[in-house]
């Protein structure tokens, strides 16, 4: 199998090289409008932002940050197939501006702005960032009634882009092999999610990226890329960052298609790429693992399982999962120096089925629990 990941160092607002209709995913986190860190950048987007923000007009300037984010959601509403799924994720702001401490309600927004796009809004997730302890409530004192609450979650906003789903021939096989375990489901698809990890991907701290990449963990474009997309499909992320979301397709064996306005992030990419294999094959290992740990449970719990996920030999509920099917990344091809447009590089992946031998060397470890091993079953 062979997937394309095209990164586009241009803005977004236009989405000049994606053709209508042309992809089946889109996964990204934008700039949070009203926090502090990305003032400049909304200013260069609209100067009448700047001028907001310096008149202490928080209400115009949260309105101006957000007119420039709704051009880019009319943009996906073009390219994104019919009934095609879009993840925003999104946190809401708390800022001082001259007298006024408020909430500046990002979530909200993006909903009103989407929903003018053609979109449908669909349940969405909140995750819980990980938590510093007390000295979250530094400063607030113990006195009622003038203290604030800390905000430590953020959305994940699920649209629909129209209003019919996706239609899939009968016993699709991408779409089968691209299932998911029933209790990777149970989790997934709950609307609190409280075991994702904040930790950010490692950048090189020599090209001070790390400090403007505000990138999001790996596990959340993971996660949505299995939930909403199957094998063949490409994923889009307008502001592509580091290249998080790339990085999740092509552990789970999906093309993506990243724009990004500093191009930079694109060295930081491509110094994650050049461990994509190892990290791909814990990834997957950790998913086969689990499975296997939950089978023992289920069934020291008296359960049972009747159908088989036969790439892995392992016991599944449900004859959807039969199928089931994880990719591994062989090879990594850089685009050579002036190839593609002027703002374009492409890299090209090949994945082979990731097999059992692959999680060999993982299950011997010293120490681990050899108790779950998949020749077991
Ligand atoms: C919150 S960060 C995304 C981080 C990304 N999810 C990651 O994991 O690295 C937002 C990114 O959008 C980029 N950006 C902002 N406005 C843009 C635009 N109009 N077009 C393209 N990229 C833009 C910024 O440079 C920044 O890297």
């Amino acid at each position: 199998m062979k997937t394309s990941h095209t990164v586009v160092t241009s803005d977004a607002r236009e989405l000049h090289t994606v053709v209508e209709d042309s992809v089946e995913l889109v996964v990204t986190s934008p700039p949070y409008p009203m926090i502090e860190m990305w003032d400049d950048l909304f200013t260069t987007l609209n100067p009448e932002t700047g001028t907001h923000l310096e008149n202490e007009s928080g209400d115009k300037a949260f309105e101006s940050m957000h007119a420039e984010l709704d051009t880019v959601w009319n943009e996906l509403s073009r390219v994104l197939v019919d009934g095609g799924i879009a993840c925003i994720n999104i946190g809401d702001a708390t800022r001082k501006l001259g007298d006024e401490f408020r909430v500046y309600q990002n979530h909200a927004r993006i909903i009103t702005g989407m929903v003018n796009a053609g979109f449908s809004p669909l349940p969405e997730i909140l995750w819980r960032k990980p938590t510093n302890s007390g000295a979250k409530f530094m400063g607030s004192g113990m006195l009622p009634p003038n203290a604030y609450v800390t905000l430590e979650h953020e959305y994940i906003l699920v649209f629909r882009n129209g209003v019919e789903s996706r239609h899939f021939e009968p016993k699709s096989e991408d779409r089968y092999a691209a299932s998911y375990f029933w209790e990777e489901r149970n989790t997934w698809f709950s609307d609190v999610w409280t075991d994702v990890n904040g930790e950010l991907q490692s950048l090189d701290a020599e090209t001070g990226a790390r400090d403007r990449s505000a990138a999001y963990p790996f596990e959340i474009p993971y996660r949505l890329i299995n939930m909403y997309s199957v094998y063949g499909d490409t994923v889009l992320d307008p502001f592509w960052g580091t290249g998080t979301t790339s990085l999740a397709a092509i552990v789970a064996g999906r093309s993506s298609i990243g724009y990004e306005l500093d191009d930079e992030l694109v060295t930081a990419f491509k110094s994650q790429l050049d461990g994509v294999q190892d990290f791909s094959q814990q990834v997957s290992t950790q998913r086969i693992q689990d499975h296997v740990a939950f089978v023992n449970e289920r069934r020291a719990d008296g359960g049972s399982f009747e159908y088989t996920a036969d790439a892995y030999n392992v016991p599944v509920i449900t004859s959807q999962e039969q199928q089931f099917q994880l990719y591994h990344p062989t090879t990594v091809t850089e685009p050579e120096p002036g190839s593609g447009r002027g703002d374009e590089r492409e890299f090209t992946v090949t994945h082979e089925p990731f097999t059992t031998e692959h999680t060999d060397s993982l299950e011997k470890e010293p120490g681990e629990n050899t108790d779950t091993t998949l020749t077991d079953f």
